[in-house]
């Protein structure tokens, strides 16, 4: 297999300094980009001069550094709008990650919108994260949660998807890429027909902003959310992005400095958003280093890194496929750079330790995703996920792995 020609994937990986790393004696092939992804140095320095340069707290002091701080801090915002496709920078909250995003979503949602009977559709391949806030917002208001089966195939049944949508539906809340199948759902057709029926909709992005170049505006969603680390920025931080109206009728989900106009005994009154959601001294070096990393992701060709890493996925399905006993647990024709896979007789994590101690580094485990796992009828997956970095060695020591490990498992 040759590298795509357009693609430049050697300097690529050269940005990314924890690539070059050793690890139990042998090369790294990092293939776990779905749990997070590496940092590439512009981001590792950017977290480096704040510290060095500009450490200080935003919005509150009058001095030099907080007034570095607070421009840099308020301009990621901008960035992040940009990046996303939406105009307004006051529509973006930074939050912990996409789970937070979601947690102040239903927290909002449970405060100003669901009452007894009401319904919340989600997808039989939803993370942890988009289900669990559900279930609570369900519990607390006697909201139902209604779920869209998914096919054999790991793609949703759309035909259910269009019987569940009803007046009853307050919320879809839905999954861009799946993480352990890796499929792409078709999300601006969901959209329009939640929309058709003047129902809101949240998109998690965690996993599609790390592969291919997203626009808010286009898809026209309610709420997105994604996470800074799995798009090469630092953990600790994401993005909920919310339409303005929906918003502001949101009560805040935190509380403390920052978000406040005017704090008295008697009462308290709040700022407007995006101040209202971010409560106490933010991620201040993680904002920077989201900024940092967006910035490098704008760099990229990303419509041939997106090629690059379809390459991979199709030559690593190839050629596992043809491995004895291996079963792909995803087999959706469209698909993110994500290969989930189960081998009979030996469990996902020693699948796992067995890969590490050859230098490949994949994920076994459920994936936060327990109920997809079990319409499967598996516990758990081994599952390697691909960034634009990789390359073909890498898929090559993948599979040689598991052919060693399928002859030492006799
Ligand atoms: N949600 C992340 C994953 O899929 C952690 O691995």
């Amino acid at each position: 297999m040759t590298e795509n020609p357009t693609f430049n994937f050697t300097s690529a990986r050269a940005d990314f300094p924890i690539l070059s790393t050793k690890v139990r004696g042998k090369p790294l092939s990092y293939l776990d980009n779905g749990a997070t992804a590496q940092k590439p140095s512009v981001v590792i320095e950017a977290i480096e001069r704040y510290y060095r340069a500009e450490n200080s707290n935003i919005h509150r002091g009058v001095h030099y550094l907080s007034e570095q701080a607070t421009n840099a801090y308020e301009s990621a915002r901008g960035k992040v709008a940009d990046f996303i496709g939406v105009s307004d920078p006051d529509e973006v909250i930074f939050v912990r990650g996409a789970t937070e995003g979601i947690n102040l979503v239903a927290h909002g949602f449970v405060e100003t919108l669901l009452e007894e009977g009401d319904e919340i559709l989600i997808t039989h391949m939803e993370h942890h994260a988009n289900i669990v806030p559900w279930q609570i917002a369900a519990e607390k208001t006697g909201a139902m949660l209604k779920v869209v089966p998914v096919l054999d195939n790991g793609t949703l049944d759309l035909e259910a998807y269009a019987a569940l949508l009803s007046e009853k539906t307050k919320l879809v809340s839905i999954v861009h890429v799946s993480n352990a199948l890796g499929t792409i759902n078709p999300v601006k057709d969901l959209i329009d027909q939640a929309h058709a029926r003047g129902i809101p909709v949240l998109l998690d992005a965690c996993q599609s902003v790390p592969h291919m170049a997203v626009s808010v505006a286009e898809l026209d969603c309610d709420f997105f959310v994604f996470s800074g680390h799995k798009l090469f920025g630092p953990t600790g931080i994401g993005v909920l992005w919310g339409k303005r109206a929906l918003l502001e009728r949101f009560p805040p989900y935190q509380s403390g400095g920052d978000m406040i106009e005017q704090v008295d005994f008697e009462g308290t009154t709040y700022k407007g958003i995006p101040g209202k959601f971010e409560a106490g001294t933010p991620h201040i070096e993680g904002v920077i280093g989201l900024a940092a990393a967006i910035d490098y992701v704008n760099g990229l060709d990303r419509s041939a890194a997106l090629a690059h890493e379809h390459a991979l996925l199709v030559d690593a399905t190839e050629k596992l496929s043809a491995v004895d006993n291996l079963r792909i647990i995803g087999t959706a024709a469209e698909k993110a750079s994500i290969l989930s896979f189960v081998i009979e007789g030996v469990h996902p994590h020693d699948i796992g330790t067995f890969l590490d101690a050859d230098g490949v580094a994949i994920r076994a485990g459920h994936h936060c995703t327990q109920p997809l796992l079990k319409r499967f009828g598996v516990p758990a997956t081994a599952r390697a996920s691909f960034a634009f970095y990789n390359n073909f060695e890498d898929v090559d020591r993948l599979v040689q792995a598991v052919v060693k490990m399928q002859r030492f498992f006799g």
